[in-house]
């Protein structure tokens, strides 16, 4: 009887692997012609290549699921299977997160990305296992840039008590409260209609995003400040990520080795084309000088010492010392 019901059981498998396609839910704040769906897209397409379509995408862009927080709560209780996010409230679940939202950490791009892919980065990525979460990769949306419809900016004064946005994140408010600006944080969702209503003056983002939203349909001025790096990560769900045979798993961290690498390249272009197309579309876009950024390097200095606090001074040292 045992032999038969075995034999029953393992037919009803076979059958089951022929047909049924494991559901993949993966949210993202941007739309699909964006760093982030670009990302998903060829995350999606490795993955389905790579197992024989044997998981289904399914794809929630523009905040579908929900804000950034709310995505990864329902990655950790396995709600959601898959997400691709920003640091903004990462450094909620992984505190050490944090240390790359310090501003002016990094020199530029290549610095961040040396930095993300060696040893300081993917220590940090093997942290988020414990609270939940499997981090497969680190992305990127490039460097962070104040628009506002207040004033032009060019020097610290000029965002005293400005009314700015900033992502949920400790660190980002800790800069922009010792610049002496009014930082709201606020989820992402909300940021659109608030800048409409006037409820807040302005917001903070790299170009990848400005120009993917259309800010400038809700903002006249554009500074290219670049006062603090975005890094961005793929991310699934524990739970999920515990129930992949070893072939289905590395098969996540091929696609999303090459959704990192496509989310780079679409920012290496949006850098190089996103200020001429900002124009085009009427923003009135100013960049900092050198000795402009010395000024707000030197004005956000006081938020060092509470950074210093929260993370090891040792690992900012490291960051600043990778070459
Ligand atoms: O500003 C943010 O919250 C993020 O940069 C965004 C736009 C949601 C992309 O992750």
């Amino acid at each position: 009887m045992l032999g038969g019901a075995a034999a029953l059981l393992s037919l009803a498998c076979i059958a089951g692997t022929a047909v049924a396609q494991t559901e993949v839910k993966i949210g993202y704040a941007l739309a699909p012609n964006s760093h982030y769906g670009v990302a998903a897209e060829k995350f999606d397409e490795v993955v389905s290549a790579e197992t024989d379509g044997k998981f289904e995408f399914k794809h929630f862009p523009s905040s579908g699921l929900g804000g950034e927080r709310e995505v990864i709560e329902g990655l950790q209780i396995g709600t959601i299977e898959a997400t691709i996010v920003s640091s903004g409230t990462l450094a909620n679940f992984v505190p050490e997160t944090g240390v790359f939202d310090i501003p002016f950490l990094f020199r530029d791009l290549g610095h961040a990305r040396r930095v993300l892919d060696g040893p300081v980065g993917q220590e940090i990525l093997a942290k988020f296992d414990a609270v939940g979460l499997h981090a497969l990769a680190w992305g990127e949306q490039g460097f962070r840039h104040i628009t506002n419809n207040r004033n032009p900016i060019t020097t610290p004064a000029d965002v005293a008590g400005l009314k700015i946005r900033t992502m949920e994140n400790p660190v980002h408010l800790e800069a922009f409260n010792t610049l002496g600006a009014a930082p709201t944080p606020m989820a992402w969702p909300e940021v659109i209609s608030s800048l409409q209503q006037g409820v807040i003056d302005g917001q903070e983002n790299p170009l990848s995003v400005i120009v993917s939203v259309k800010l400038n349909e809700v903002q006249k001025y554009l500074t290219l400040s670049g006062h603090v790096y975005s890094p961005a990560m793929l991310l699934v769900s524990k739970p999920f990520w515990d129930g992949l045979s070893d072939e289905d798993k590395a098969a996540f961290e091929k696609g999303a080795t090459e959704a990192a690498t496509a989310m780079r390249g679409f920012v290496d272009d949006v850098e190089t084309s996103g200020v001429a197309t900002l124009k085009e579309r009427g923003m009135i876009v100013g960049e900092l000088s050198t000795e402009q950024k010395a000024a707000f390097q030197q004005a956000v200095q006081g938020a060092y010492e509470t950074y210093y606090k929260t993370y090891d001074k040792a690992l900012i040292d490291r960051i600043i010392a990778t070459k």
